[in-house]
């Protein structure tokens, strides 16, 4: 099997915990934020381990600031690890940006600047965290609402060379390259085609929020029908990519989520029939 899951998949909420656990809804695999289960014994992870009894898990992270001046937070690596030892998930992702400075942290997924320097830095850390882990990790582009003067590539370039850099894989949000290229005015087929289809081993959809002057990247609604659009154009390039619909702000009925992940697989099925 070239993937180790396939499909489409959803993001777990909280709200859903309980269905997913009664009703068993054939999906094929689930996405689970790991911050949130990381209290050794509780209760949260108890579900978890009932969950992982009956579908494929994978951890998708926001605390590992990957990019920041920080050093790695060993406590939080050796929690998430901890939880890997006993969940065994199919893969790990954060994003390749930073959210802490001098031990802050801003709950905010910032860019970095495109340069020589923070690809070596980045890279460095993200084999860092790989080494602590003891897995390989997916990195994600984030959706972006500022760029930096310092900035002397283009975000696709950059994330290709951390990518090789670090030797990980990547996690590629096509809502965010469309988020960032309506912000930033850059063709999001030009960043797709500069993907390496190697390194690419997930896919992220969510729904934005058009604010008028630019796009904000909410997951609060349904995915649109340019990122739909695009989303085709990437499974074109990079294959039957496994595929996940992520939803955090005014989570509807878990009806509502599966009914995107099914249109996800038709969107695949049109595209490889
Ligand atoms: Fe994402």
């Amino acid at each position: 099997m070239k993937h180790p899951v396939q499909g489409c998949g959803i993001g777990l909420r909280f709200q859903h915990i309980d269905q997913i656990v009664d009703r068993k809804p054939p999906i094929p695999w689930l996405e689970i934020l790991t911050d949130n289960y990381l209290l050794p014994g509780s209760v949260q992870q108890d579900y978890l381990l009932d969950i992982a009894e009956h579908y494929p898990l994978t951890f998708h992270g926001v605390g590992m600031s990957l990019g920041s001046t920080d050093p790695l937070d060993t406590e939080y690596f050796s929690r998430v690890k901890a939880l890997v030892e006993r969940v065994n998930p199919v893969w790990i992702s954060d994003h390749l940006c930073w959210t802490s400075v001098h031990g802050l942290v801003t709950h905010d997924l910032i860019p970095l600047p495109y340069t020589e320097e923070t690809i070596r830095h980045a890279a460095q850390r993200i084999r860092q965290a790989q080494e602590l882990l003891e897995r390989r990790l997916l990195i994600e582009n984030v959706s972006s609402y500022l760029q930096y003067q310092q900035s002397a590539l283009s975000e696709w370039d950059f994330l290709c060379a951390v990518a090789e850099e670090a030797d990980c894989d990547i996690l590629l949000d096509v809502n965010n390259i469309y988020v960032s290229a309506c912000n930033h005015d850059f063709d999001p087929l030009a960043y797709l085609n500069a993907i390496p289809v190697e390194r690419v081993r997930e896919i992220h959809l969510a729904g934005y929020e058009d604010r008028g002057t630019h796009l904000l990247d909410t997951h609060g609604y349904p995915v649109s029908d340019a990122v739909w659009a695009l989303y085709a154009a990437a499974i074109q390039r990079f294959g039957a990519i496994p595929t996940l619909i992520e939803w955090d702000n005014n989570v509807p009925e878990l009806d509502t989520l599966l009914a995107e992940a099914h249109k996800a697989a038709k969107v695949q099925a049109h595209v490889f029939a």
